[in-house]
């Protein structure tokens, strides 16, 4: 089902040489911002270190490389997919791939910033990743900053005590030491005091799914408030829960959930329409905010055959036609669906006030991305 693309690999080794032919390739964007003023980050270098296969990545330490596509670079005894960002912080990255999906960790570098990385980055093959804007921290603030924010339970959106977040350096799925341990007290709040950087949060309780909430930034001499953790009940067996969580602006994004009836064409659920979970169309928002932040939650209680397609509309800028306040809002959702767990971030940098996100299909998930101006929220398709 994947159209493998021409794509000629040529690993020269100290001494042997290895020849691959095919190739997937993927793509990983993003964009890259300065976390104290918030302005886009150009010129930072990002690269990917690249394992071809499980066989070659030890290998391939000494290999040279050319690649049909994207700029490599070789340093450290590692081969590299490798760009910069333009003037807008943005940048675009191909990657192979050697099966129809990998991890790959991304890595930023620029004069006067720590190094930093989104890792577990899953590629898939003919598709275009988006992972979260980086926040990128100059030296000139490092030391320990106060983090702190509210964890809520995204069905109820009440503050959820007893939560205890795992908090590693990095963003992504970091998978190095834990560094923090902190428990929310009952009133949902958590804080910490961390050094300054970027930080993921694995968060879990009894009864709860367990969520990475990547992203947490801390600089150095200062608070940074509102660094809100969305938790969710497990799903019941055959359950499919969407999240939305999303900054400080715009104060209004809502969630659009349309899907077949079976025998009766299409049902659309959104904040005018919220559905049910015990007669059809059995999907409905659980809640809703109007005030920033998040959370928008939808269930899917039980999935008919036939495609659903999830979108995010901001209704505050709705009539705006060149508005990125979407596109910057940190947007992002998490799905989990069949005991699989997918997170996906807003595109940067865009204008667009309607975000469609993905669609499933049975067990199949289908990212789409698609970012365009809708101003009619009673019809979104
Ligand atoms: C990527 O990582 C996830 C966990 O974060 C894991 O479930 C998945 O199997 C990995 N995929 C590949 C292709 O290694
Ligand atoms: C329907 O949703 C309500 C509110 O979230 C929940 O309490 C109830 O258990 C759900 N019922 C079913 C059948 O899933």
């Amino acid at each position: 089902m994947y159209t493998r693309i021409p794509f000629v690999v040529v690993i020269a080794l100290a001494g042997f040489s290895v020849r691959a032919d095919e190739f997937y390739l993927g793509s990983i964007a993003g964009a890259v911002k300065n976390a104290v003023s918030s302005f886009s980050f150009g010129n930072v270098e990002v690269r990917v270190p690249l394992w071809l296969s499980s066989q070659q990545s030890k290998s391939i330490s000494a290999a040279k490389i050319f690649l049909g596509a994207g700029r490599m670079k070789t340093l450290d005894d590692w081969v590299y997919a490798y760009t910069t960002t333009d003037n807008r912080g943005s940048y675009s990255i191909s990657v192979p791939l050697t099966e129809a999906s990998a991890n790959y960790s991304v890595e930023f570098g620029a004069p006067n910033c720590n190094p930093t990385a989104i890792s577990n980055v899953g590629v898939r093959a003919n598709e275009e990743t988006i992972v979260e804007e980086l926040s990128f921290i100059d030296r000139s603030v490092t030391g320990p900053g106060i983090v702190s924010g509210v964890v809520r339970n995204a069905l109820t959106g009440n503050p959820e005590g007893g939560v205890l977040c795992q908090l590693r350096k990095g963003s992504g799925i970091p998978i190095g030491q834990v560094v923090r341990e902190v428990i929310s007290a009952w009133d949902g709040t958590w804080s910490a005091s961390l050094d300054a950087g970027n930080y993921a949060a694995e968060c879990s309780k009894f009864g709860f799914a367990t969520i990475t909430r990547s992203g947490v930034l801390a600089i150095g001499r200062q608070t940074t408030i509102n660094q809100h953790i969305l938790i969710t009940p497990l799903p019941k067996v055959g359950e499919t829960r969407i999240i939305l969580r999303w900054g400080a602006n715009p104060r209004d994004l809502d969630s659009h959930l349309s899907g077949p009836i079976p025998g009766a064409g299409r049902f659309h659920v959104f904040y005018s329409n919220r559905g049910t979970n015990t007669s059809s169309p059995y999907a409905m928002l659980d809640w809703g905010v109007s005030s920033g932040y998040g959370p928008e939650t939808v269930t899917i209680a039980r999935q008919a055959a036939g495609r659903y397609r999830y979108s995010v509309q901001d209704y505050t800028y709705r009539d705006q036609q060149h508005s990125e306040w979407l596109s910057n809002s940190e947007a992002t959702v998490t799905l989990i669906h069949a005991g699989i767990t997918r997170i996906f971030h807003v595109p940067q940098r865009r204008v667009a006030t309607l975000w469609t996100v993905f669609e499933l299909n049975g067990r199949e998930i289908i990212p789409i991305n698609s970012m365009t101006n809708y101003y009619d929220s009673s019809t979104v398709p």
